[in-house]
């Protein structure tokens, strides 16, 4: 009796693990069948991949590039009054009472010809830069002076702000 009672535990016990393992295998075969669906789906998540790096890549780039605003837009809305304050960096060497000193002297600078003041010793870089000073060609040179025209004179570090390149382009104009 003690035996059939031992029998039956373990009997019970067997089924009871064998339901189990059927029930782990059903589960595993429905893992099994996400699987090779999950894999598909890898797959096309890889065809994703492949294409949405170069995406980004080109994206990234793009967003680098206009990190906010763009100078146009700030330009639009510029502030001459302001701009005079960031021209203060500037008068170290710049005069604007057409006479020259460190730097050439900067009344009529929007629009005029890269290296155009006659008598001011610019550097071969500055004349070899060419064009003329458009509010853009000014905006991208205070921005980097350095990396813009290779060989400058100009030892200023630059205005990183958009918005101050902006106020101090539309200041500059006035003096035109
Ligand atoms: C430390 C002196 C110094 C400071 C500060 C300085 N500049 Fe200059 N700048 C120069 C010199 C020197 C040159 C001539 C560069 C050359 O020949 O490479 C120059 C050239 C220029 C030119 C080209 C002019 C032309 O006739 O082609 C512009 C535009 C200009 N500076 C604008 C500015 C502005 C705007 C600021 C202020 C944000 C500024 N600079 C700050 C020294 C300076």
């Amino acid at each position: 009796m003690f035996d059939t009672m031992t029998i039956t535990k373990a009997a019970g016990a067997l089924i009871g693990a064998l339901l189990f393992l059927l029930l782990m295998n059903w589960a595993a075969s429905g893992i099994f069948h996400v699987g090779p669906s999950g894999h598909a789906a890898e797959g096309e998540e890889h065809a994703q991949a492949y294409t949405i790096p170069v995406e980004e890549a080109a994206g990234g780039a793009e967003e680098a590039k206009d990190e906010g605003p763009d100078f146009a837009t700030v330009m639009a809305s510029a502030d001459a009054a302001a701009g005079e304050k960031v021209f203060g960096k500037c008068k170290a060497c710049h005069k604007i009472d057409g006479s020259d000193s460190t730097g050439p002297h900067l009344n009529g600078v929007v629009g005029r010809p890269v290296a155009g003041i006659e008598g001011f010793n610019y550097s071969d870089g500055m004349k070899a830069h060419g064009g003329d000073w458009t509010p853009e060609a000014l905006q991208e040179f205070l921005t980097n002076p350095k990396a813009v025209v290779k060989g400058t004179k100009m030892a200023f570090a630059g205005l990183p702000k958009v918005e101050d390149r902006a106020n101090l382009v539309a200041y500059l104009q006035t003096l035109n």
